[in-house]
Formats: structure tokens, sequence, C-alpha cells
């Protein structure tokens, strides 16, 4: 089973090959989108390692001189996305958008080089992404944390990849909706409309990407001029461990002063995670740094946080939660917790189950010892993939597939989670 599950995997990493990047899904999203390729690029990894460092080296190809790495490149022109570089006009020769994405390369670099078989391959094509990696890093330091508190707040739903979770909802309801461009969206023609954003969504992500573009990108005024600033534990979990792996890498390979500088960031936000713990829901959440206060919304957002080497306490009592998330719903985890109101199973991050999140939550886990629940998560989700194929999404309680089909990232975590089976084996 495992090997049909790993040869039906492979052909979708090459479906959606595009030669030196993959594109998530054809139709739905058909450029190069940031953390989908770097987490692709660890399936790619098992089987062809020159290809997957294409993969990041790609991305990084597009990144921005203030350090920023874009969270889409559209590399080709398609019609079929909204919105477009028209749109964005960050005037760059291959089109980018102007706002990031989880900063999971770091995390993806070390892990391909750790694994590689081609061990001067890795060591020169990991030499070459460490400066650029750590440009971003303080870029996010820098531009996205300007009073230096060791978190970096998001400034666009979209840069979070939780587009609309139910962690937005109060900050994105502040943000208006005057002067937004009449527009078409292209999503809903390509996948269920009850299981993407809302329109009033879709208003004020436009209304945000007008705004910043009418400040000319410039990453110096951002934070402080977007309506829309909040502080993710996921997010920031994801950029404390990309430091932290980034400071092995650069150790290994002998670049000092950059692990000294990364080793500083990953300890300085694993301090300053602590203020975003609540003891009453047993999870960390997400601080709308605009308004000043803590988002009562018990989301995968603070699940993710076990991803960065958080205390064992912490990530112990995440492990239960997931556990008794596990109670409500047949398959883990939940994007949204299934007991509260605002929980849709089938509406994008508001519910429905990613086997990304999967992937990074078990990661951190099995570092924390936490073991039963890793083998509970890695089971549900090999579960999904025989019973509903390689979906964007899915609800975590039918199973239903949901979003786009054909998923390059499913496929290749779908190989991360069977071939660590075979290794352990
Ligand atoms: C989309 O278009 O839905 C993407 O999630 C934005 O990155």
């Amino acid at each position: 089973m495992s090997e049909t599950m790993i040869t039906a995997a492979r052909a979708i990493l090459a479906q959606n090959d595009r030669g030196t990047y993959t594109v998530p899904t054809k139709g739905l999203y058909p450029f190069q989108w940031n953390w989908d390729s770097c987490l692709s690029a660890l399936g790619f990894g098992h089987f062809d390692e020159a290809r997957a460092w294409t993969e990041i080296d790609t991305l990084f190809d597009h990144q921005w001189d203030d350090g920023m790495v874009p969270h889409i490149i559209f590399h080709k022109h398609d019609d079929g996305y909204f919105p477009g570089p028209d749109v964005w006009q960050t005037g760059r020769a291959v089109p980018t958008t102007g706002i990031t994405q989880p900063a999971v390369a770091g995390f993806a670099v070390r892990r391909l080089f750790e694994r590689a078989k081609d061990r001067d391959m890795a060591r020169t094509r990991a030499r070459a992404l460490l400066p650029k990696i750590a440009a971003w890093h303080d870029w996010f330091f820098r531009c996205r944390d300007p009073e230096g508190t060791g978190l970096v707040a998001i400034i666009h739903p979209w840069e979070s990849g939780r587009d609309n979770s139910v962690d937005w909802d109060a900050a994105l309801g502040r943000v208006p909706t005057e002067g937004v461009m009449p527009f078409v969206r292209r999503d809903t023609q390509h996948a269920n409309p009850a299981h993407r954003p809302t329109d009033a969504q879709y208003q004020r992500f436009i209304w945000l990407v007008q705004h910043f573009r009418d400040l000319g990108w410039d990453n110096a005024q951002l934070h402080d001029a977007s309506p829309f600033r909040v502080v993710d534990p996921g997010f920031n979990a994801i950029l404390i461990r990309a430091c932290a792996d980034l400071a092995w890498l650069a150790e290994v390979l002998g670049e000092e002063t950059i692990a000294r500088a990364a080793r500083a960031q990953a300890d300085k936000g694993i301090a300053a995670m602590e203020t975003l713990w609540s003891a009453e829901h047993g999870q960390y959440l997400c601080f709308d740094r605009a308004s000043g206060a803590s988002i009562q919304s018990r989301s995968i957002g603070g699940l993710l946080a076990t991803f960065a080497p958080i205390p064992q306490p912490r990530a112990r009592a995440i492990a239960q939660r997931i556990a008794s998330l596990g109670e409500q719903a047949p398959f883990l985890v939940p994007s949204h917790d299934p007991s509260a109101p605002d929980y849709d199973g089938k509406r994008y991050w508001r519910g429905p189950v990613w086997l990304i999140v999967n992937y990074l939550i078990a990661d951190g886990l099995a570092v924390a010892g936490e073991t039963a629940v890793v083998e509970r998560i890695i089971a549900t989700s090999l579960r999904l993939i025989e019973q509903s194929g390689f979906a964007e999404y899915y609800d975590p309680i039918t199973g239903e597939p949901c979003g786009g089909s054909s998923f390059t990232w499913t496929a290749a975590m779908v190989i991360e989670f069977l071939i660590r089976d075979r290794q352990a084996a």
C-alpha cells in the first residue's frame, strides 16, 4: 500500500513540476508559492536531490533587495488567478507579490542537508542559501518587529498562510473596504465557493494590497501603516525554528557570524513566545498588535507553536489538547476547534485538516517525545489520503476532500510520512 501511495504522490509532484519550480496545483494556483515550495522540496529530496535544491534556489532568486522573500512568484502569465501582477504592481522584472509567507526555508534546507546523499552538492547549495535565508530572517525582525519584542507581526492574512482563520476575524473586520477596486474572484471558479474565504474577506484582503501598493511597497513603512498587525504563534514558531535550524547549519558550515545572530534571534523568540501562552486554553493564542489585545481564538495557530523548541510542559499541554480534539474529530488536526461556534469543517482554515500543518506539528511533538499523539496524527493523515486522495485540505469529521485536488505539498508530506515509517521500521 505504501509503495502505491508513494508512486501516486510522486506522480503529483511530476505533474505540478514546471522545471525549476512547482505549482501548488494546476488551475487554482498557477505560480510558485513560497512555503508550498519549501515543503514540496522535501518530497523531491527523497528521489531527486538536485531538483529539491533548485526549488528553493528559484524562490530565493526572487528575494527583494531588502531581504523579503515574496509569497508568490508570477513566473508566467496566467489569467486564471486573482489578484495577479497588475493588482500587486511591485515593479519587478519577474513580477511577485509584495508580502511574505511563513519562513519554512531555514528548516527545509537543514532537513535537505542532513539527509543528503550527495554531500558535496548539499554543502555547496546550502552554503549559497545561508546568507539569503539569514537576510530574510533579519528583514523579518527589522521590518515586522520594529520595537524589538522578539516576535514578528503579519500585516496581511495571506502572510500567515491561514488566510481566513477565525483568528483574524476581529482584526480584519477593522480593515475598511471603501475604495476597493471592482474585481472578479477566480478562486471560486476553480474550487467550491463553500470551501473558500468569503467575498467580505476578499474585499478586505484587496483593500490591504491597495493600501500597501499606495505606500510603494516600502517595508520600512508597512508595519506601522497597516491596520492589520497580528502576532501569530504558529507563524513565529516557524520563524524561530528556522532561525535555530539556520544557526545549526551555519555552525556546521563554519559561518560563525550567521550562526551567532540566528541563535540570538531564536533564543529571544522562544522567551517572547511565553507572552502568547494561555493557561486557560492550554495553548498559545494570537495577539492583536494594532488593538493591544489577546485574540481568544483556539485555532491551530496556537498548536503549531510546538514546531519551535518551546518548553516541554507547553508541548505536553499541546499534545493533550490535540488528543482532546481527537475526541471530537476522527481526523487530526482540525484547524479550528470543532466545538467553537465559528468552526466550519469545509471552509479553508476555519476547520479543515491540512497535511502540512500536521507534518510540522508532528515534527515538533516528536522532538518533545510526545510519540502517541504523533503516531495518531500521522495515521489519520494517511487514512485521509486512502479515503479521499491528495486534496488541498479535508473535513476533520467526514474526511471529505476540500479545495483543490492533486495538491503538491499534500503529496510531498505523504512521501515524508511514509519514508519516515520505512526508515523507522
Ligand atoms: C489564495 O489565493 O488563496 C492564496 O492562499 C493566497 O496566497
